[in-house]
């Protein structure tokens, strides 16, 4: 009997740790078409068992990462597997040539999930990024947690919105995706890169603002005040929607 107290006890201590050591992402895809999700860890860290996967229209899938774990999520578009076995995609490829990601980042334009978990229950923080422009609407919603927890999103469709100069379109002439103006132009003022590289030398641009004006709650670049707005406490799981 006593024995029996022991075993549980262990197991209960074993299943309270392995939960404080991951962190449980669900995607669901809400577009009337099929993503290619991708995940990129930042700071060189390992990579998640899986770093780019499909799903279809209305489908779910999940991955764990672990705790402390810092990095970003997009969704690939237009993807195809070529007669040479070569896999791309029409928007956010990762040029890793298969549907994995393996350590490579969206090319943009892409919209982009980024979250930082922290260890401990501490301060996490996360946002949906226009910074390297827009492909797909997406959102990003703490499950559990104490605090603010608000779901930060970007349910527009801001390729409806792109001005001609911004616009990345297919053979077909419609418009995929919307780059960000220093994707675009690679200067400085859109860039906030060196002269123009503190929030006093890089305001919002007419071009920032249409990102702004789209989706009020995402980053429109890199200076935006929304800067660590949303924030959750308590090792939350988290929930990401394509086309919330
Ligand atoms: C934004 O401003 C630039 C420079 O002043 C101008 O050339 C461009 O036409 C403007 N674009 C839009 C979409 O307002």
């Amino acid at each position: 009997m006593k024995m029996n107290t022991q075993v549980l006890l262990s197991l209960t201590l074993a299943i309270f740790f392995a939960g404080a050591h991951a962190a449980t992402i669900t995607f669901t895809n809400n577009c009337p078409y099929t993503v290619w999700p991708g995940s990129l860890t930042s700071d060189q860290q390992p990579q998640l068992s899986t770093t780019g996967f499909e799903l279809a229209q209305g489908a779910k899938n999940e991955v764990t990462t672990p705790v402390p774990w810092k990095g970003r999520f997009w969704a690939r578009t237009g993807c195809s597997t070529a007669a040479d076995g070569k896999f791309s995609c029409a928007t956010a490829d990762c040029a890793s040539g298969q549907v994995t990601c393996n350590g490579n980042g969206a090319v943009p334009p892409a919209t982009l999930v980024e979250i930082n978990i922290v260890a401990d229950g501490g301060q996490d923080f996360y946002d949906v990024s226009l910074v390297d422009g827009f492909n797909v609407p997406m959102s990003v919603a703490p499950q559990g947690g104490t605090g603010d927890c608000q779901t930060s999103t970007c349910p527009a469709d801001v390729n409806a919105a792109c001005p001609a100069e911004l616009q990345l379109k297919a053979a077909d002439g419609s418009v995929i995706a919307c780059k960000s103006a220093c994707t675009a132009f690679n200067e400085p003022q859109y860039c906030c890169t060196p002269p123009n590289d503190t929030p006093e030398t890089c305001p919002p641009t007419n071009y920032s603002q249409i990102f702004e004006n789209q989706c009020p709650q995402a980053y429109s670049y890199a200076y935006d005040d929304k800067n660590s707005l949303f924030t959750c406490f308590g090792g939350p799981n988290y929930a990401i929607t394509f086309c919330p």
